[in-house]
């Protein structure tokens, strides 16, 4: 008889999680034998609630918002990837019980965009708006495609320069406010603060995307979030929110538990078939 591996995400809310839906049709897909739960954990349970986990054989983790610092902290070891991050949103159970750190966000936001959505990053004027742990985990892979600049605005501008300052040595990346930008255009705008949970959003001037540029937001749901909306609305070529990053993300740390890669193109089309 074969025995389930179990893996879950950990966040707080955790309710509306899709990754345990697509990582059990990644599992079908691929004929993994595996069980995936969401679990709710808010930050001053985590600790408990990892080390019960693995005590009671858990092979691998994700985790997402508000722990995905605190994972970092707790990883036994990093990917490289991660150890720039200071985020981590992958953990892999090792044989000897210790937490392999890692983060698939940047790649897999890359991936929808590059390979999915055809968007060519090259010689692209970028601007991040946000300047916490989900603009952390992007800017280096990003950063690895070679656009022109990375702009990251922030309402709190002193996070925005620790954070341009963490990444210097990756290219040409500058932090600034919502005023400072508001002269600039940008080719590509990501929507990495969490203004869109509560419906909200930072004040970005209306001449602020370039002609045919493209919006981009980190969060997804049911119905367009507001950054979603405000791109269709000032004529992106482009507008569009992030359940393509979420299973991308999602395929990559499949891959590093499973060692097999998922194909992702039909489960994203099933996901946006059901909104
Ligand atoms: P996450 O880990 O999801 O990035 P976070 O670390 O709490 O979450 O960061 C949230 C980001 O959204 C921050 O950049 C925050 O700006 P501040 O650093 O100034 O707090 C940004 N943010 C949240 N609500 C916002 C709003 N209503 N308008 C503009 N920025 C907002």
């Amino acid at each position: 008889m074969s025995k389930l591996d179990h893996y879950t995400v950990f966040g707080h809310p955790i309710n509306h999680s899709k990754s345990p839906r697509i990582h059990t049709l990644f599992a079908e897909q691929t004929q993994q034998k595996l069980s995936y739960e969401a679990q709710d954990v808010p930050a001053e349970s985590f600790e408990n609630a990892i080390n019960n986990f693995v005590k009671n054989g858990g092979k691998g983790l994700n985790c997402t918002v508000p722990l995905k610092e605190l994972a970092w902290q707790r990883a036994d070891s990093l990917s490289e990837r991660a150890k720039f991050s200071k985020a981590v949103n992958t953990l892999i159970v090792q044989k000897d019980g210790s937490l392999l750190g890692d983060n698939t966000d940047g790649l897999g936001l890359v991936a929808d965009l590059t390979i999915n959505h055809q968007i060519s990053l090259l010689n692209s004027r970028i601007l991040i708006l946000g300047a916490g742990g989900a603009s952390r985990g992007i800017i280096g892979p990003l950063m690895e495609k070679s656009p022109a600049k990375i702009v990251i605005a922030n309402r709190t501008l002193e996070k925005a320069i620790t954070l341009s300052d963490e990444f210097s040595e990756l290219g040409d990346i500058l932090g600034c406010s919502y005023d400072d930008i508001k002269e600039q255009q940008f080719d590509l705008i990501l929507n990495a603060t969490s203004a869109s949970l509560t419906g909200d959003l930072p004040p970005l001037a209306e001449t602020l995307l370039a002609d045919n540029g493209v919006c981009y937001d980190l969060a997804y749901g049911n119905e367009p979030t507001t950054f979603v909306k405000w791109g269709l609305s000032h004529n992106a070529a482009k507008s569009l929110d992030g359940l393509g990053m979420l299973v991308e993300q999602a395929a990559e740390a499949f891959y590093l538990w499973r060692g097999v890669r998922p194909e992702t193109a039909n489960i994203i089309k099933l996901l946006n078939s059901e909104r």
